[in-house]
């Protein structure tokens, strides 16, 4: 399989990231973009990292030289007539993939498998564009790629059983871990993992605890490994906002995913995070961090809520067949480090705690947000009898 010649078009983060995996698991690897600074870029990029590899001694200098020649560059999709299977990994624009697609398709064999990378666009609506929708699926790597080990494989519902075993295959043959889920908006890590940053968000506009106090209360009554606040910082707040809006619209306008006006604003006054040193902290020279306000009971008041919502929305994702129990707990561990599984932390604080704790916030608020989910209704009622 490892012999197989692959193709990934766009070498920006992901694309680039793709390339260097295929490569380094011993694929001839062609990385075509029309732009031809980013192929230079991608060139010099990877000559630093394999370099710095040598370096910290994990890879030999004949290897560098071996995987650096594995990868070839192009500006014309015309390189992957002979590819086994092409990812995809420009722009997300539906129109721009469609278009792609259309070229791809001409150029490559037909037993050739067509992947996107997209976070969010409908694996169906990319492969609409095809003669051969059957080889089309969502190959969804997360950042930076040759570091994560999760890979979320999204069949669509044009996807034949040949391109899903043999994608999952290839996948699982790079020593990523993968897990399939439904063509459904934000996949299970994007979709599961909205409240972290959704509640956290609307309990500091409440004024129930500042940034510090919140991510404080998640970090160490949590035990994750960056409260809500510094990780959004650390994505940037314009990319959430935007991964939250789209979330929130492909879901019809449901109140759960509901963007917030502070996150809102942070983006629009350039606050982004960490990259123009300004986001929900300060991180310009010299600056130093706000400390929390260590009240153990409010903090618990705050894990409590935030844990509550996210075990709820995992909940959701396996009531509606998003993907198994498994597979939703493996790819929050592994696709955005939480500290366990949802399902398990749920069984280790128990179900009804959390059902009481969300009933309680239904009935407070009144809002459809915090409505409970019926799988998890279901198991406190048989649990109970
Ligand atoms: N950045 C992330 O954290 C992340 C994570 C997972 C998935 N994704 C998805 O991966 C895809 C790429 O994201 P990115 O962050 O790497 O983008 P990027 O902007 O870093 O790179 C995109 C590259 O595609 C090239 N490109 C654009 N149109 C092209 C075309 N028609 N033909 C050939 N090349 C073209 C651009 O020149 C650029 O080099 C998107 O679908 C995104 O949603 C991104």
């Amino acid at each position: 399989m490892n012999n197989s010649k692959i193709g990934v078009l766009g070498a920006g983060t992901m694309g680039e990231g793709i390339a260097q995996v295929a490569a380094q698991v011993g694929h001839r690897v062609v990385l075509v973009d029309v732009n031809e600074a980013a192929l230079i870029k991608a060139k010099s990029n990877f000559q630093s990292i394999f370099t710095r590899l040598v370096e910290k001694g994990m890879m030999t200098n004949e290897k560098l030289v071996e995987v650096s020649n594995k990868i070839s560059y192009s500006s014309s999709i015309d390189s992957f007539s002979n590819c086994r299977v092409v990812i995809e990994a420009i722009v997300e624009n539906i129109d721009a993939k469609h278009n792609v697609f259309r070229d791809i398709e001409k150029v490559v064999s037909e037993e050739c498998i067509l992947a996107s990378n997209t976070s969010s666009l409908s694996i169906a609506s990319i492969g609409s564009v095809l003669r051969f929708s059957d080889r089309i699926i969502g190959i969804h790597f997360f950042n930076p790629a040759p570091l994560m080990p999760l890979v979320e494989i999204i069949p669509s519902i044009q996807t034949s059983e040949f391109t899903l075993n043999f994608s999952k295959s290839l996948i699982d043959s790079w020593g990523k871990t993968s897990v399939v889920v439904k063509d459904t908006p934000g996949f299970i890590v994007n979709r599961v993992a909205r409240p972290f940053y959704g509640e956290a968000l609307r309990i500091y506009e409440e004024g129930i605890a500042d940034f510090a106090t919140i991510d404080w209360a998640m970090t160490e009554i949590g035990g994750f490994k960056m409260g809500p606040f510094t990780l959004m910082d650390y994505i940037g707040n314009d990319v959430n906002y935007a991964v939250t809006e789209s979330v929130f619209s492909s879901f019809y306008f449901d109140p759960r995913f509901k963007p917030s006006f502070t996150q809102k604003r942070h983006s629009e006054a350039g606050y982004l995070g960490r990259k123009s040193k300004r986001g929900y902290y300060d991180y310009s020279e010299g600056a130093s961090l706000p400390l929390p306000n260590k009240d153990i009971v409010l903090g618990k008041q705050i894990f409590d809520r935030i844990i509550a919502m996210l075990i709820n929305e995992a909940y959701d994702a396996l009531f509606m067949n998003i993907a198994t129990r498994e597979a939703i707990d493996l790819a929050m561990v592994k696709g955005v480090n939480y500290p366990k599984g949802l399902f398990d932390w749920a069984d280790e604080i128990g179900l009804d705690v959390i059902l009481l704790k969300l009933e309680n916030l239904f009935h407070e608020y009144g809002e459809d947000r915090y409505r409970p989910n019926p799988l998890l209704r279901r198991k406190v009622k048989n649990l109970a009898n």
